[in-house]
């Protein structure tokens, strides 16, 4: 798909619901007690895995509106194995969280997932979980595996990597683990929508500086539930309008927990101009409006620290880096390269070869930035990642000569209507 420049990006949006959030609120709902009530569902390929995962292990979804969806939930411990193994698709989040609830069923399942999610380590959960007493199998380590619940015992679990995926799955296993807490400790704060949607689903949650703790529980109950637009959506249009001259951007209703936006805190330290407003709580989270106005950027650096803050927006921090004044540079973020793809290469190779000033390290990347837009005039190869391919058309957009995107439908993983969006914002050169 080829991405012509734009002169700037103007209009006002919101963004589909939040993705983790969204994830989150099937699954949980599926081991509630009635109906549950979601509204702002955001509807994408990941997400439809999880309410096809879920229909599969006899859950009843019915969806009066694709942002809208009622679930019957099974009860907690109602999840029946089916006879297939349970499709997982390109979604991490689903296929690493589901073996918490599974952990406590009765039966085997088996989960699996496309190419991509077949290549992905997920020792990191069956470890845990194994600790806990269930059984789980993994193939050298990766997918297709299985899990067979149990009665399964408390642990207190330090995370080896900084990942809100595998605190969730332990914290969703600790809610039939009899006999005390389950606590996770984290190196580093991640994303802590699992913690907080538990708590308001009536569970036990404790949490504190740098671990958090869930009680075994009877009945989940969620009822309703409002899904703030997701800040990792919102990202690509602030980061265009950011780097376009002329633009005038306002994004609304959109999810702003403090574990997931820390792209604000970066690009305030590049200079950029984004004020936030109407803050206020959708679904039980921190949201508001966004105001972007253009601006010219200096260089920064992310250490690891920060990097689960906004770990699905580094590859865009690349492309901002790359129109910065100064040197800009990613520590700490290996991780980046167990994502859908190996996103360091993935990012490094196609904006190198549009002409920026980047290089890969073993754990980020190191970049010269050139206050002007970026050559373009090539092709960004997706790699099948969604993430890529939204940076190749952001890069497309802000680059001199267009961009050509390979394997652009990457983008429906997450957001479905992202093109069209980025069309009714364009203002041609
Ligand atoms: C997610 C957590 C992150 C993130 C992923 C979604 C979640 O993964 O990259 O896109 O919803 O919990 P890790 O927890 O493995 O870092």
């Amino acid at each position: 798909m080829r991405i012509e420049p734009a002169a700037a990006v103007r209009g006002h949006i919101a963004l589909p619901g939040d993705k983790s959030l969204s994830h989150r609120a099937v699954l949980l709902a599926a081991v509630g007690e009635g109906e549950t009530r979601i509204s702002g569902f955001g509807r994408s390929e990941d997400t439809e895995a999880t309410i096809k995962a879920v229909r599969d292990l006899g859950v009843r979804v019915y969806e009066a509106d694709p942002e809208t969806l009622r679930v019957f939930g099974a009860g907690l411990r109602g999840l029946k194995p089916p006879k297939q193994p349970v499709d997982c698709g390109n979604a991490g989040t689903l296929m690493r969280l589901l073996p918490g609830l599974l952990a406590g069923q009765e039966g085997r399942f088996e989960l699996t997932g496309d190419e991509s999610l077949r290549s992905r380590p997920m020792e990191r959960i069956a470890e845990p979980l194994r600790l806990m007493a269930a059984t789980v199998e993994t193939t050298d380590g990766r997918a297709p595996f299985t899990v067979e619940g149990g009665a399964l015992r408390p642990i207190t679990y330090e995370l080896p990597v900084a990942s809100a995926q595998v605190k969730s799955a332990v914290l969703l296993a600790g809610l039939y683990a009899e006999g005390g807490e389950t606590t996770v400790e984290e190196p580093l704060p991640t994303r802590d929508h699992t913690e907080n949607l538990l708590a308001q689903a009536g569970a036990r949650v404790t949490r504190r500086a740098s671990s958090v703790s869930v009680a075994p529980a009877e009945r989940l109950e969620l009822g309703e539930l409002e899904i703030p637009g997701d800040f990792s959506s919102a990202a690509p249009f602030i980061v265009a309008a950011t780097l376009l001259a002329g633009s005038e951007l306002t994004i609304h209703g959109v999810n702003l927990n403090p574990r997931r936006t820390g792209l604000l805190g970066v690009l305030e330290r590049m200079g950029a101009n984004v004020t936030v407003f109407n803050r206020r709580r959708i679904g039980g989270e921190p949201a508001g409006d966004l105001d972007v106005r253009p601006s010219e950027v200096v260089g920064a650096t992310i250490g690891a620290g920060e990097v689960p803050l906004l770990v699905d927006e580094l590859p865009l921090f690349a492309l901002l880096a790359v129109h910065a004044h100064g040197d800009s540079a990613l520590r700490g973020a290996a991780e980046l390269r167990a994502k859908e793809s190996d996103r360091i290469e993935a990012v490094v190779d196609g904006l190198r070869s549009l002409g920026g000033h980047i290089r890969a390290t073993p754990d980020g990347f190191t970049v010269r930035g050139v206050p002007s837009r970026i050559r373009g005039g090539g092709t960004f190869d997706s790699r099948g990642d969604h993430r890529i391919a939204i940076l190749g058309a952001i890069t497309g957009l802000v680059s001199r000569e267009g961009v050509e995107v390979v394997g652009p439908e990457a983008a429906a993983v997450s957001f479905p209507g992202f093109y069209d969006l980025l069309d009714s914002l364009r203002a041609p050169i």
